[in-house]
């Protein structure tokens, strides 16, 4: 989705838009369809906003000179308007007194537009966005500052958004509020600041503010102020992300997807330090009947891996839900049902939005990687994912930490000693995956042909093949589609031919010799297979046309820890093949605050 950043610095004599311009570079992987700036100086609001990559409109506008010392901007990640320097924020009203960034969606903009235009407004975009200068400025016209002007405005938008503003006639301030979007303000030691999301202000401040729905902020250079609805000062709790700015940069890697990759072993070995709070958190829980998980994209993919977990190991029935279709599920729920939240940002707004609802009858619980996100801020528990800032869309480092939290509770719920001694053992098997980088590197080469790939697992590895084939699907644009081993003879065999490359997730285990008939099936209608499969299995080697060795030791348990792997690498050299951005795949955002 978009992104939003504001910064006002506390010497009035540096300029700020070197800094806005380095924060909202760093939320790109929210949106990439335009940027914007605004600063203020000498009784103006100087704008440069076009469409296009930052690097792209930063070549042409060079956005990092402007003048001023406080300002705000934003990327684009377009709803309503095209991608275009007339949709871009941030937008203004018809004399440029008000200057907005906004993240989220303003559902009634229409009517309010159409009132607006009766009133003598004259609007410049088809964004929704644009409403809110104008109403901002209607207000001002009325007599109301700034911060109740945006009071008022708020109360006849409806929908998700986090705001920040800034107006020619109450200069030296930024004044910024939220609902249902992401907004976090940083007190830096050059000035204060305002995010949707903390790799944009880690450099500057990492003593964070998280305000809450309706909340309105007021940066200016002596501090940070938030009213409540009634105008009283919220005394806010000051949150230290334990976040370092390097790890929110590339470090040397070509990608971030690729860092992300590499950085799959120390994200689980972080996570596994998370053991003895999950222990608590299921002494506090207590009984539970039934479990459901409500997620959404790759974070679905890992609650059903959860789902063969506890019901195979635990005995516990549970359920997977996708988050945009959570309401027809939510009479079943009871006391008795835990409900498990999973995201790596915390701020799906399909996932919120179901948290909402669970929270009124059953306990919740969250598994997330950003903390002080709204999944964090909302559910009754909290599991906390160590993998660190992830940047590339597609989710990598943070499917493997949600794996991980995942079995961690599944094995102390089931006292299964011998699954935590066998997760202790699995960031040495990833680093051990990673070590056949060349060799997926050159079947990438030859597999960079097919338009469309089955990917095919069964048991625990069956959500891996549904895993393996969204990430191809989101970088490489190629179609795939992820099946149940079992399932392919029920209709998608017929599609089956030398065309169509199968990759088979093949561990060593129970259900080996079955995924071996499927595999066999495929490959005798013409099919040309790729298996990921044990080091040691002679025959997979002589049936399959390719195959990607991982350690004999990895058991089909725990396979969809290390098989997945491979299968984010063949996504990432494919899209390199193909010249494409992985850390950018089109129509893609990493956060997604829209329903
Ligand atoms: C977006 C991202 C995916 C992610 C999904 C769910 O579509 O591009 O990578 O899996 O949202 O996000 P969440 O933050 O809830 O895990």
């Amino acid at each position: 989705m978009c992104g939003i950043v504001g910064c006002i610095l506390k010497d009035n004599n540096e300029e700020v838009a070197p800094i806005l311009f380095d924060c909202i570079s760093k939320l790109e992987y929210r949106g990439y369809d335009s940027i914007g700036l605004a600063t203020y100086f000498n009784d103006k609001i100087h704008i440069k906003k076009d469409k296009g990559k930052i690097l792209e409109v930063d070549k042409k506008l060079n956005l990092a000179d402007m003048p001023g010392n406080f300002g705000i901007a934003h990327v684009r990640w377009a709803t309503h308007g095209d991608p275009s320097k007339l949709n871009s924020h941030p937008h203004v009203d018809e004399n440029n007194t008000v200057a907005v960034v906004h993240n989220g969606i303003i559902e009634n903009y229409l009517e309010i537009k159409k009132q607006l235009i009766k009133e003598g407004h004259v609007f410049k975009s088809d964004t929704d966005t644009e409403v809110i200068p104008h109403l901002i400025q209607k207000y001002m016209d009325e007599g109301f500052d700034l911060e109740h002007s945006i009071r008022k405005t708020i109360e006849v938008i409806h929908g998700a958004y986090a705001i920040a503003a800034v107006s020619v006639n109450e200069p030296d301030k930024i004044v910024a509020t939220r609902k249902d979007s992401p907004l976090i303000i940083g007190l830096g030691n050059e000035g204060y600041y305002l995010a949707s999301d903390s790799p944009a202000i880690l450099k500057y401040a990492r003593d964070i503010i998280y305000p809450e729905k309706g909340e309105i902020v007021i940066l200016d250079k002596t501090g940070v102020v938030v009213h409540d609805e009634f105008d009283n000062v919220v005394n806010k709790e000051i949150e230290t992300i334990n976040w370092t700015p390097e790890m929110a940069e590339k470090e040397g890697y070509d990608h971030f997807m690729i860092k992300e990759i590499n950085e799959q072993a120390i994200a689980v070995k972080n996570t596994l330090t998370q053991k003895d709070n999950i222990q608590q958190i299921i002494d506090e829980i207590g009984d539970i009947k039934r479990i459901c998980f409500v997620a959404c994209g790759t974070s679905y993919h890992a609650s059903l891996t959860g789902k063969y977990l506890l019901e195979s190991l635990a005995g516990i029935p549970t359920d997977v839900i996708l988050a945009s279709e959570f309401k027809y599920s939510a009479n079943t729920l009871d006391e008795d049902t835990l409900v498990i939240f999973i995201s790596q940002s915390g701020e799906t707004a399909d996932s919120l939005k179901a948290l909402d609802v669970a929270n009124e009858t059953s306990k919740t619980l969250g598994i997330v990687n950003v903390a002080g996100s709204s999944i964090t801020r909302r559910a009754k528990y909290v599991i906390q994912t160590q993998a660190g800032p992830e940047i590339g869309v597609a989710a990598t480092k943070t499917y493997v930490a949600q794996l991980t939290s995942i079995y961690l509770f599944v094995a102390l719920l089931s006292n299964n000693q011998e699954l935590l001694d066998e997760l202790n053992k699995v960031p040495d098997y990833i680093a051990e995956s990673l070590n056949d980088v060349e060799y997926i590197k050159s079947i990438s080469k030859r597999y960079n042909f097919a338009r469309d790939f089955f990917y095919l697992g069964r048991g625990y590895t069956y959500p891996t093949a549904l895993e393996g084939a969204l990430k191809l699907k989101e970088i490489t644009y190629i179609h795939a589609e992820g099946y149940a081993a079992g399932e392919l003879k029920h209709g998608p065999l017929a599609l089956i031919d030398k065309n169509i490359p199968v990759v088979v997730v093949i561990p060593p285990g129970d259900n080996y010799r079955k995924t071996m008939s499927n595999l066999e099936e495929v490959k005798s209608r013409g099919a040309i297979v790729l298996a990921v499969g044990s080091s040691d299995d002679e025959s997979l080697k002589a049936k399959a046309n390719d195959v990607i060795a991982i350690n004999s030791n990895v058991g089909e348990i725990i396979a969809p820890l290390v098989y997945v792997v491979p299968l984010q690498l063949i996504s990432y050299y494919i899209t390199l093949e193909k010249g494409y951005d992985p850390d950018k795949p089109k129509n893609l955002a990493k956060c997604v605050t829209v329903e």
